[in-house]
Protein backbone atom coordinates (compact mmCIF):
# COMPACT_ATOMS: atom_id res chain seq x y z
CA UNK A 1 0.00 0.00 0.00
CA UNK A 2 3.00 2.59 1.20
CA UNK A 3 4.03 2.32 -2.54
CA UNK A 4 0.29 3.43 -3.70
CA UNK A 5 0.50 6.37 -1.72
CA UNK A 6 4.18 7.53 -2.38
CA UNK A 7 2.61 7.08 -6.04
CA UNK A 8 -0.66 8.80 -5.59
CA UNK A 9 1.04 11.67 -3.45
CA UNK A 10 3.54 12.48 -6.29
CA UNK A 11 0.46 13.05 -9.10
CA UNK A 12 -0.97 15.30 -6.56
CA UNK A 13 2.33 16.90 -5.87
CA UNK A 14 2.82 17.56 -10.14
CA UNK A 15 -0.55 19.18 -9.43
CA UNK A 16 0.88 21.75 -7.06
CA UNK A 17 4.34 21.95 -8.42
CA UNK A 18 2.25 22.74 -11.76
CA UNK A 19 0.14 25.30 -10.42
CA UNK A 20 2.76 27.37 -7.88
CA UNK A 21 3.49 31.23 -9.25
CA UNK A 22 0.32 31.25 -11.46
CA UNK A 23 -2.76 33.02 -11.47
CA UNK A 24 -5.61 30.49 -9.32
CA UNK A 25 -8.49 31.23 -7.81
CA UNK A 26 -9.05 31.38 -3.42
CA UNK A 27 -11.54 31.91 -1.64
CA UNK A 28 -11.61 32.35 2.06
CA UNK A 29 -13.12 29.66 4.72
CA UNK A 30 -13.47 30.49 8.32
CA UNK A 31 -12.12 33.92 8.06
CA UNK A 32 -10.15 35.90 5.49
CA UNK A 33 -6.10 34.30 6.80
CA UNK A 34 -7.60 30.63 6.16
CA UNK A 35 -7.67 30.22 1.95
CA UNK A 36 -8.26 27.22 0.05
CA UNK A 37 -7.40 27.67 -3.39
CA UNK A 38 -8.30 25.56 -6.68
CA UNK A 39 -5.22 23.90 -6.81
CA UNK A 40 -6.01 22.60 -3.09
CA UNK A 41 -9.18 21.40 -4.67
CA UNK A 42 -7.65 19.60 -7.49
CA UNK A 43 -5.11 18.22 -5.68
CA UNK A 44 -7.76 16.25 -3.51
CA UNK A 45 -9.71 15.20 -6.48
CA UNK A 46 -7.11 13.81 -8.03
CA UNK A 47 -5.78 12.01 -4.84
CA UNK A 48 -9.72 10.73 -4.20
CA UNK A 49 -10.19 9.76 -7.94
CA UNK A 50 -7.31 6.79 -7.37
CA UNK A 51 -8.42 5.68 -4.23
CA UNK A 52 -12.32 5.34 -5.61
CA UNK A 53 -10.19 3.19 -8.30
CA UNK A 54 -7.78 1.60 -6.62
CA UNK A 55 -9.68 1.26 -3.38
CA UNK A 56 -13.07 1.86 -3.99
CA UNK A 57 -14.55 0.50 -0.58
CA UNK A 58 -12.25 2.64 1.98
CA UNK A 59 -13.57 5.31 3.51
CA UNK A 60 -11.96 8.87 2.97
CA UNK A 61 -11.62 12.43 5.38
CA UNK A 62 -10.23 15.08 3.45
CA UNK A 63 -10.05 18.68 4.19
CA UNK A 64 -11.88 20.60 1.69
CA UNK A 65 -14.39 17.45 0.99
CA UNK A 66 -15.22 16.11 3.99
CA UNK A 67 -15.65 12.85 5.26
CA UNK A 68 -16.68 9.52 3.09
CA UNK A 69 -17.63 7.04 5.14
CA UNK A 70 -17.87 3.40 3.83
CA UNK A 71 -18.26 0.48 5.75
CA UNK A 72 -14.63 -0.32 5.74
CA UNK A 73 -11.78 -0.92 8.09
CA UNK A 74 -9.65 1.50 6.30
CA UNK A 75 -9.57 5.38 6.26
CA UNK A 76 -7.57 7.57 4.24
CA UNK A 77 -6.60 11.02 5.77
CA UNK A 78 -5.67 13.88 3.08
CA UNK A 79 -4.29 16.95 3.54
CA UNK A 80 -4.09 18.06 -0.45
CA UNK A 81 -1.79 21.08 0.27
CA UNK A 82 -0.56 21.63 3.98
CA UNK A 83 0.98 25.30 4.18
CA UNK A 84 -1.78 26.89 1.87
CA UNK A 85 -0.99 30.39 2.88
CA UNK A 86 2.35 29.18 1.52
CA UNK A 87 1.89 28.04 -1.62
CA UNK A 88 -1.05 31.29 -2.01
CA UNK A 89 1.53 33.78 -1.24
CA UNK A 90 4.59 32.17 -3.25
CA UNK A 91 6.92 30.89 -0.57
CA UNK A 92 7.64 27.38 -1.57
CA UNK A 93 7.39 25.48 1.62
CA UNK A 94 4.13 23.30 1.40
CA UNK A 95 3.48 19.38 1.59
CA UNK A 96 0.84 16.90 0.62
CA UNK A 97 0.12 14.59 3.61
CA UNK A 98 -1.72 11.23 3.20
CA UNK A 99 -1.84 9.27 6.40
CA UNK A 100 -3.71 5.27 6.31
CA UNK A 101 -5.96 3.83 9.23
CA UNK A 102 -6.67 0.49 9.81
CA UNK A 103 -9.59 0.18 12.49
CA UNK A 104 -8.31 3.97 13.77
CA UNK A 105 -4.78 2.94 13.82
CA UNK A 106 -2.49 5.02 11.37
CA UNK A 107 -0.64 2.17 9.59
CA UNK A 108 1.39 4.28 6.70
CA UNK A 109 2.17 7.65 6.16
CA UNK A 110 3.69 9.96 3.63
CA UNK A 111 4.44 13.49 3.29
CA UNK A 112 5.72 14.73 0.03
CA UNK A 113 7.37 18.55 0.45
CA UNK A 114 6.36 19.14 -3.39
CA UNK A 115 9.03 21.85 -4.13
CA UNK A 116 12.13 19.90 -2.80
CA UNK A 117 11.04 16.67 -3.70
CA UNK A 118 11.44 15.12 -0.48
CA UNK A 119 9.39 11.79 -0.20
CA UNK A 120 9.16 11.51 3.90
CA UNK A 121 7.39 7.90 4.23
CA UNK A 122 6.28 5.14 7.10
CA UNK A 123 4.68 2.12 8.07
CA UNK A 124 3.97 0.83 11.54
CA UNK A 125 6.87 -1.01 12.45
CA UNK A 126 8.97 -0.23 9.60
CA UNK A 127 10.74 2.92 10.51
CA UNK A 128 10.69 6.10 8.84
CA UNK A 129 12.58 7.27 5.79
CA UNK A 130 13.24 10.33 3.56
CA UNK A 131 13.82 9.24 -0.36
CA UNK A 132 14.17 5.82 0.87
CA UNK A 133 16.87 7.00 3.80
CA UNK A 134 16.51 6.20 7.27
CA UNK A 135 15.97 9.04 9.25
CA UNK A 136 15.72 9.28 13.07
CA UNK A 137 15.51 12.03 15.43
CA UNK A 138 18.03 14.21 16.85
CA UNK A 139 20.05 12.80 20.32
CA UNK A 140 19.95 16.55 22.24
CA UNK A 141 18.86 16.50 25.56
CA UNK A 142 18.95 19.96 26.16
CA UNK A 143 16.27 22.48 25.54
CA UNK A 144 18.69 25.39 25.83
CA UNK A 145 20.22 23.74 22.63
CA UNK A 146 17.14 23.00 21.02
CA UNK A 147 15.83 24.24 17.75
CA UNK A 148 11.90 24.10 18.15
CA UNK A 149 9.21 24.49 15.40
CA UNK A 150 5.14 25.65 15.94
CA UNK A 151 2.50 26.83 14.12
CA UNK A 152 -0.58 28.97 14.74
CA UNK A 153 -4.27 28.27 14.20
CA UNK A 154 -6.49 30.29 11.95
CA UNK A 155 -8.45 31.57 15.25
CA UNK A 156 -5.20 32.73 16.48
CA UNK A 157 -6.59 36.13 17.08
CA UNK A 158 -8.54 34.38 20.05
CA UNK A 159 -5.06 33.66 21.62
CA UNK A 160 -6.47 30.07 21.80
CA UNK A 161 -4.62 27.73 25.06
CA UNK A 162 -2.71 31.01 25.54
CA UNK A 163 -0.18 29.91 22.66
CA UNK A 164 1.36 33.56 22.12
CA UNK A 165 2.47 33.24 25.97
CA UNK A 166 3.91 29.62 25.05
CA UNK A 167 5.33 30.94 21.99
CA UNK A 168 7.05 33.67 24.25
CA UNK A 169 8.25 31.44 26.85
CA UNK A 170 9.97 28.74 24.60
CA UNK A 171 11.56 30.91 22.63
CA UNK A 172 13.78 32.31 25.87
CA UNK A 173 13.87 28.41 27.30
CA UNK A 174 15.42 27.34 23.81
CA UNK A 175 17.99 28.08 20.82
CA UNK A 176 15.13 29.38 18.92
CA UNK A 177 11.95 28.51 17.07
CA UNK A 178 11.00 28.60 13.72
CA UNK A 179 7.49 29.07 12.23
CA UNK A 180 7.46 26.92 8.49
CA UNK A 181 3.67 26.89 7.80
CA UNK A 182 3.35 23.44 6.96
CA UNK A 183 2.38 21.39 10.28
CA UNK A 184 3.36 17.93 8.67
CA UNK A 185 6.81 19.60 7.17
CA UNK A 186 7.28 20.48 11.02
CA UNK A 187 6.57 16.98 12.02
CA UNK A 188 9.04 15.54 9.15
CA UNK A 189 11.81 17.99 10.15
CA UNK A 190 11.40 16.50 13.96
CA UNK A 191 11.86 12.93 12.16
CA UNK A 192 14.88 14.11 10.30
CA UNK A 193 16.69 15.61 13.64
CA UNK A 194 16.35 19.26 12.11
CA UNK A 195 14.58 20.34 15.33
CA UNK A 196 13.80 18.92 18.84
CA UNK A 197 10.78 19.32 19.28
CA UNK A 198 7.32 20.67 17.63
CA UNK A 199 4.20 22.07 19.19
CA UNK A 200 0.61 23.24 18.31
CA UNK A 201 -2.59 23.29 19.17
CA UNK A 202 -6.16 23.18 17.05
CA UNK A 203 -4.31 21.06 14.52
CA UNK A 204 -6.73 18.58 12.32
CA UNK A 205 -6.49 15.45 11.61
CA UNK A 206 -5.10 15.75 8.01
CA UNK A 207 -2.36 17.71 9.74
CA UNK A 208 -1.54 15.54 12.32
CA UNK A 209 -1.75 11.62 10.66
CA UNK A 210 0.98 11.29 8.51
CA UNK A 211 3.70 13.24 10.41
CA UNK A 212 2.45 11.58 13.88
CA UNK A 213 3.60 8.12 12.18
CA UNK A 214 6.89 9.00 10.82
CA UNK A 215 7.92 10.74 13.86
CA UNK A 216 7.23 7.95 16.28
CA UNK A 217 8.97 5.65 13.02
CA UNK A 218 11.89 7.52 13.57
CA UNK A 219 11.88 7.23 17.64
CA UNK A 220 10.19 10.36 18.28
CA UNK A 221 7.52 10.87 20.96
CA UNK A 222 4.13 12.06 20.29
CA UNK A 223 1.63 12.59 23.02
CA UNK A 224 -0.56 15.95 24.69
CA UNK A 225 0.75 18.82 26.54
CA UNK A 226 0.73 16.39 30.24
CA UNK A 227 1.86 13.40 28.17
CA UNK A 228 -1.20 11.67 27.66
CA UNK A 229 -1.73 9.41 24.35
CA UNK A 230 -3.29 11.15 21.65
CA UNK A 231 -5.40 10.48 18.12
CA UNK A 232 -5.69 12.35 15.13
CA UNK A 233 -8.34 14.36 16.80
CA UNK A 234 -6.57 15.67 19.84
CA UNK A 235 -5.94 19.41 20.07
CA UNK A 236 -2.48 19.48 21.47
CA UNK A 237 0.23 18.38 19.86
CA UNK A 238 3.39 17.93 21.50
CA UNK A 239 6.13 15.89 18.99
CA UNK A 240 9.98 15.68 20.44
CA UNK A 241 13.15 13.55 19.82
CA UNK A 242 12.10 11.90 23.09
CA UNK A 243 14.65 13.69 25.09
CA UNK A 244 13.46 16.84 25.33
CA UNK A 245 9.57 15.25 26.36
CA UNK A 246 9.37 16.04 29.77
CA UNK A 247 10.86 19.70 29.85
CA UNK A 248 8.49 21.22 26.89
CA UNK A 249 5.74 19.22 28.84
CA UNK A 250 6.60 21.39 32.29
CA UNK A 251 6.54 24.35 30.16
CA UNK A 252 3.43 23.41 27.97
CA UNK A 253 1.04 22.00 30.43
CA UNK A 254 0.93 24.86 32.80
C1 LIG B 1 -2.02 24.70 8.29
C2 LIG B 1 -0.53 24.48 8.39
C3 LIG B 1 0.10 25.39 9.41
C4 LIG B 1 -0.57 25.25 10.75
C5 LIG B 1 -2.07 25.46 10.64
C6 LIG B 1 -2.65 24.48 9.62
P1 LIG B 1 -3.24 24.28 5.90
O1 LIG B 1 -2.61 23.80 7.34
O2 LIG B 1 -0.26 23.14 8.73
O3 LIG B 1 1.47 25.09 9.60
O4 LIG B 1 -0.01 26.20 11.62
O5 LIG B 1 -2.64 25.24 11.91
O6 LIG B 1 -4.04 24.66 9.54
O7 LIG B 1 -4.44 25.10 6.19
O8 LIG B 1 -2.20 25.02 5.18
O9 LIG B 1 -3.60 22.96 5.29
CA1 LIG C 1 -3.07 21.45 6.94
CA1 LIG D 1 -4.60 22.08 3.59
Amino acid sequence: MIQDIIQISHEAGEIVREGFGKNFGIEYKTNEANLVTDIDKASEEHIKEFIRKKFPSHSILAEEGGKTQNDSEYLWVIDPIDGTTNFAHGLPIFSISIGVQKKGKTIAGVVYDVMQDITYSTEAGAGAFANSQKIEVSANDNLAHSVLVTGFPYNISDNPENALEKFTELTKASRGIRRLGSAAIDFCYVAKGVFDGFWEVYLNPWDICAGKLIVEEAGGNVTGFKGEEIDIYSKRILATNGRIHNRMMELLGK
